[in-house]
């Protein structure tokens, strides 16, 4: 069995909250490699999406492992003391916990971890996106597993037609749900269509519950925290090929761009643009949210790859889209639906205004029933 473990934090941005300084790319590139000469990792990569540090390694220590989740947590801390030496935005941001206590889950980074038996040819995709929430995986793994106008194996390759095992996490009450699909596809869509709350977290085949061939990070920091401390930008991983969608069908929900939450200060929606890891910088407005997708091979646990799949031309239609979205968008400004709804925004200054307004507001005077005269 082999582990592939992504672990991704922002602890510090440049410049702003918009990319990583090379250097916390270098300090963690150099403590994997020194992980892999102690026989602690397999393999490993490092690549960012936004403000966001992206690890994906491989090991044979099992999903929770305290010992990678401790290495990943050191990383973060040195990357952490580079940030604050440049002097970069929000370093350490994401580190809620004051040290380590045996998981990084609920400390703040974002996890997604799957324990596999792999496959003569095991080819997955890790997706990071940033200036977004946990949920914004629900659309896209709702079609590749569920969407046959997205999965055309769902319908013609009978090792996909009895469909998939989807797992839902609430965020709010802490539990959790399968759901069989294609049967009981309405009853999820009943609840993943509130990615706020609810979130996919894993997807199994109907004939190996026990191997996950998706897997997301679910943490939603401002929870975690009880106030605002920085966006739940989340990562995924997802197995293709031989019974499971084919890559291109894994891709395939990020050529119609839908919106998620989390553009500008947490607090506004915006078009998930699909870029190459180069373009993975956002910049106007703080956006638009970005995706990135590093396509891999497993070589007996060793990482092949990546290639950076949403940066292939296909997509260039998808980017302009976005743009057009994100037009559409920042023409409401402070109203929704470009503003999130009162209750989901990061940032607010709604109390403070409240108080201020105290003494000010007076009830309106009962009206007088309009009555039709004959
Ligand atoms: C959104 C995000 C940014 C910041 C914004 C204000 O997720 O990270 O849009 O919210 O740049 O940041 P502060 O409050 O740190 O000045
Ligand atoms: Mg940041
Ligand atoms: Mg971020």
């Amino acid at each position: 069995m082999v582990t592939i473990s992504a672990i991704k934090a922002d602890v510090g941005g440049f410049v702003g909250h918009g990319a990583v300084h090379p250097r916390l790319i270098g300090e963690a590139e150099r403590r994997i490699g020194e992980a892999i000469a102690q026989g602690l990792l397999l393999d490993g990569r490092v690549s960012s999406c936004g403000d966001d540090v992206n690890m994906v390694m491989t090991h044979h220590h099992g999903v929770d492992a305290d010992v990678v989740h401790h290495f990943a947590w050191d990383a973060f801390v040195a990357m952490t003391a580079i940030a604050k030496e440049l002097h970069l935005y929000g370093a350490g941001q994401d580190l809620l916990a004051e040290a380590f206590s045996g998981n990084v889950r609920g400390a703040g980074p974002g996890v997604a971890e799957m324990e596999i038996a792999e496959r003569v040819s095991e080819p997955f995709v890790v997706f990071a996106a940033d200036k977004c929430a946990p949920g914004a995986w629900n659309l896209p793994l709702y079609k590749m597993f569920c969407d046959p106008f997205n999965t055309a194996g769902l319908v013609i390759d009978s090792k996909m037609h009895a469909g998939f095992v989807i797992e839902v996490h609430d965020l709010i009450d802490r539990r959790r749900a399968l759901f069989h699909c294609p049967e009981q596809m309405y009853d999820l869509l009943v609840y993943i269509g509130t990615p706020g709350r609810f979130v996919v977290k894993h997807v199994f085949r109907r004939d190996d519950p026990d191997q996950p061939v998706a897997s997301s990070s679910t943490s939603r920091l401002s929870l975690i925290a009880g106030r605002y401390v920085g966006k739940d930008d989340p990562i995924m991983i997802v197995r293709a090929q031989n019974g499971l969608p084919a890559v291109g069908e894994v891709l395939e929900p990020f050529a119609a761009p839908y919106y998620v939450a989390g553009w500008m200060r947490g607090s506004h929606n915006g078009p998930l643009m699909p870029c190459g890891l180069q373009d993975a910088t956002p910049a106007r407005f703080d956006g638009p949210p970005r995706v990135v997708g590093m396509g891999f091979q497993l070589a007996d646990g060793c990482l092949v790859g990546p290639r950076d799949m949403l940066g292939d031309v296909s997509f260039d239609r998808a980017r302009g889209i976005a743009l057009e979205m994100a037009d559409h968008m920042r023409r409401t400004g402070p109203f929704e639906p470009s503003r999130l709804p009162a209750q989901d925004m990061e940032y607010t200054t709604m109390p403070a205004v409240a108080r201020a307004m105290e003494g000010r507001w007076e009830p309106i005077p009962d009206t007088a029933p309009i009555v039709a005269t004959p």
